[in-house]
């Protein structure tokens, strides 16, 4: 598969989606120049299965490398886990010379990005995402950051890594439940970059479930093609990048009300199918056009439970939502696949409406 190349000028860097390119990472960093002293912090879970490769990667290294294994999850996304990275940083005596590798999902790329971000005034920093929606989404574009107590990614920064290793293998000890947020990711860039894309999901969407590597591996290509197209035209957020928040603000909204036992993929799932009954409501996407995309979520509805999910308080967290301005909410809305419309206000009634019927959806 081919590479992605991340074009941001001085913090450009490449993104290697390849079978078993961890185990060329050596190779690839000293390509680089980062190979220095390294701290390489590894979620648990995949240390748990995958620990001989990560350890032969240890072990070829030729300069100073520790490891640190961490045992997160959204909970603990917090300044406890991240003053976990600076206290061994610190001991073991690491300089502003040094590198950081995250080997996990979304949660340990955002607070090691965080962590590289923040110690000694930056230090490197290589991705190497473990779950389909760290590939796909997380690692790629320099968000990184941690929760404040019950809301989400609040402290945090735009701190680009140096490289992007995504090696398929590590995608085999996924559950099932983790292939379906990466694809709620997945979905995301089917509804906003082109018709191709979407096609391509609608007719293989059983396949990807199963994590069936043809269909990953493609899925994984174009949306990180997709992501960096965005992220190279507004890595800060000031404009199009926002489009890449579609039902984000009702997800965010969703995994504080249930307190994370909806994970954040599921929630951006639930998200998207509020955002579309909203651009309907708005008038911004036609009946036909609404009833043959939420027909892309048919395989996937049965596999979210939605039960006990409390509107009004999903509307009160939205109004925390850190993308609000003048105390309005913002959402990401479609008129059709590629063509979305950012930062549009809806009132308290079209708000419940989408709701209601995303609710009705899942439960049906
Ligand atoms: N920075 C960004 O731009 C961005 C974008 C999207 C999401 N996020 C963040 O990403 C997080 C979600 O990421 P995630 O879905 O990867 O969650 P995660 O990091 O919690 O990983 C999901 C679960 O899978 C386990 N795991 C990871 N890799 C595994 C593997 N190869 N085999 C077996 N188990 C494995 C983890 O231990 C965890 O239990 C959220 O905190 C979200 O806010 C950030």
């Amino acid at each position: 598969m081919n590479n992605v190349f991340v074009d941001l000028k001085e913090n450009s860097y490449d993104v290697i989606i390849k079978k078993n390119s961890f185990s060329s990472l050596n190779k690839e960093l000293k390509e680089r120049n980062l190979y220095g002293n390294i701290l390489i912090v590894v979620d648990k879970s995949v240390n748990k299965t995958h620990s001989t490769k990560i350890e032969k990667f240890v072990k070829s290294h030729k300069g100073k490398i520790e490891k640190l294994i961490l045992d997160i999850n959204e909970s603990k996304k917090s300044f406890e886990t991240l003053n976990k990275i600076y206290d061994k940083l610190i001991k073991k005596n690491f300089g502003r010379d040094s590198l950081l590798i995250a080997v996990g999902g979304g949660i340990i790329g955002d607070i090691c990005g965080y962590a590289a971000a923040t110690y000694s005034r930056g230090i490197q920093f290589v991705q190497v995402p473990t779950t389909l929606l760290a590939a796909v989404d997380s690692s790629v574009g320099g968000k990184t950051g941690i929760n404040f107590g019950s809301v989400k990614n609040i402290v945090g920064a735009f701190y680009q890594p140096e490289l992007v290793l995504i090696d398929f293998n590590f995608f085999t000890s996924l559950k099932e439940r983790e292939i379906l947020c990466g694809l709620g990711e997945v979905i995301k860039y089917a509804f906003l970059s082109n018709n191709e894309f979407f096609l391509f999901v609608q007719a293989n969407i059983k396949k990807l479930l199963k994590s069936s590597s043809a269909q990953i591996n493609k899925a994984v290509y174009e949306s990180v093609l997709f992501k960096a197209g965005v992220v190279a035209s507004d890595e800060k957020e000031s404009g199009l990048r926002k489009i890449l928040n579609f039902g984000h603000t009702f997800a965010h909204a969703v995994e504080i009300e249930k307190k994370h036992q909806i994970l954040h993929g599921e929630a951006v799932i639930i998200g998207m199918v509020a955002a579309l009954y909203l651009s309907n409501e708005k008038g911004l996407l036609k009946e036909s056009l609404l009833l043959t995309y939420l027909q892309l979520f048919d395989e996937v509805k049965d596999k979210i439970k939605i039960k006990g999910l409390d509107k009004k308080k999903i509307i009160n967290a939205m109004k925390k939502d850190k993308k609000n301005r003048d105390g309005k909410i913002k959402f990401v809305l479609i008129k059709e696949i590629g063509n979305l419309i950012l930062d549009v206000e809806a009132d308290k009634k079209q708000i419940n409406n989408a709701l209601n019927n995303a609710i009705k959806f899942f439960k049906n």
